[in-house]
């Protein structure tokens, strides 16, 4: 076996050239808005049909989390596995429920769940129509450090599967091990009592400076203990737009209801508009300048935007400090762009449809 390994070109080159390649195949990969009728659903060996938004398994590998949609047929119960990521699922059609380690949790349209790290999870469906759901992961985070690890059960009953790891509980004393212990047992006595279930019917949408109304659906601020992908809602009233703003980060928005389009530009003007409706999925993770405008003169627009923000961003922004990684236009420019949401007669919360 060689032991001395010599290059003609310096560690600095070589290190550049990587860089800029790695860049370069990044940026192949963006795509602004993912039509729903452009994702192929294929049948899986766990029992239902799966499309990729973005991730690896589809055509547009990602780097913190991926967006897959599922369809699960009536009289189908899927497969228990369960994984080293957490994910985030939002129903769109139909009836079914979710078991998480032994629990089961009913859901329809417009509901939303956690499915935490590690616990095993299978989902059915009794209710006569195809049920659709979205799930948004971590999975490819993990995978960047080697760590992401999947286990299929099959249809073993989970009473006869392996709880989640074990880990060591704290221990008295002022030393660094001690301190480490204690840490990390209580980390992991919060993160396996997070909620796990939100209701369509719970939802409560709050006016914000921005133009728009909004409601968290899976957040830290409602008791959910997320890998850092958080999940909200913002509705759009008729003919009016989000503020504009821009942000790094893989933010995604799934267009629940309504048409539109989107700016998004290195300028405030002089950009690009990408028209969207239900079922798409808008891409902001260029920070860009973008703003989201509802197109319908008569309906409000309903979007579910998910970012890896208490993780992810937060660490980027420790990183990246005194780099902004949020910028918004100053605040008299924000609030003549959104309009006053106050002024709007906004309509009664309908779950959603599909198609
Ligand atoms: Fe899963
Ligand atoms: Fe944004």
């Amino acid at each position: 076996m060689a032991t001395h390994t010599t290059t003609a070109v310096s560690h600095y080159h070589v290190q550049k050239k990587r860089r800029a390649q790695f860049l370069e195949d990044w940026r192949r990969y963006r795509q602004t808005v993912v039509h729903g009728t452009d994702v192929p659903l294929l049948p899986t060996a766990r029992g239902l049909r799966t499309g990729v938004f973005a991730g690896a398994d589809g055509d547009r590998p990602t780097r913190s989390m991926d967006a897959l949609v599922h369809e699960l047929d009536q009289g189908v119960t899927s497969t228990l596995h369960r994984h080293s990521w957490d994910a985030m699922l939002f129903a769109v059609a139909g009836r079914g429920w979710t078991e998480i380690d032994g629990q089961r949790i009913d859901w329809g349209p417009g509901d939303s769940l956690h499915v935490p790290a590690w616990a095993w999870h299978r989902s059915g469906n009794e209710n006569g129509v195809t049920a659709r759901y979205l799930s948004f992961s971590s999975q490819p985070m993990l995978e960047t450090m080697g760590m992401a690890i999947l286990e299929d059960a099959g249809h073993t009953p989970v009473a006869e599967l392996p709880g989640r790891p074990g880990y060591s509980p704290g221990v008295d004393g002022d030393d660094p091990y001690a301190r480490r212990l204690r840490r990390l047992a209580r980390d992991q006595d919060a993160r396996r009592s997070g909620r796990l279930h939100t209701s369509w019917d719970d939802l409560e949408l709050v006016n914000t400076p921005r133009g728009t109304r909004t409601t968290f659906l899976l957040d830290r601020a409602i008791g959910y203990q997320a890998s850092g992908i958080t999940m909200a809602m913002f509705e759009i009233a008729p003919g009016r737009g989000q503020s504009m703003h821009r942000h790094p980060g893989e933010a995604w928005l799934y267009v629940v209801e309504g048409k539109g389009h989107s700016y998004l530009g290195p300028e405030p003007e002089g950009g690009e508009t990408y028209p969207w409706q239900k079922g798409d999925i808008i891409v902001v993770d260029h920070f860009l300048w973008h703003q989201h405008i509802n197109d319908d003169p008569e309906h409000t627009a309903k979007v579910v935007r998910i970012h890896m923000f208490d993780s992810l961003l937060e660490t980027m922004r420790v990183l990246c400090d005194p780099l902004v990684l949020f910028e918004e236009p100053p605040e008299h420019i924000r609030d003549a762009q959104a309009g006053d949401p106050s002024t709007v007669d906004w309509p009664a919360m309908t779950r959603p449809t599909w198609p």
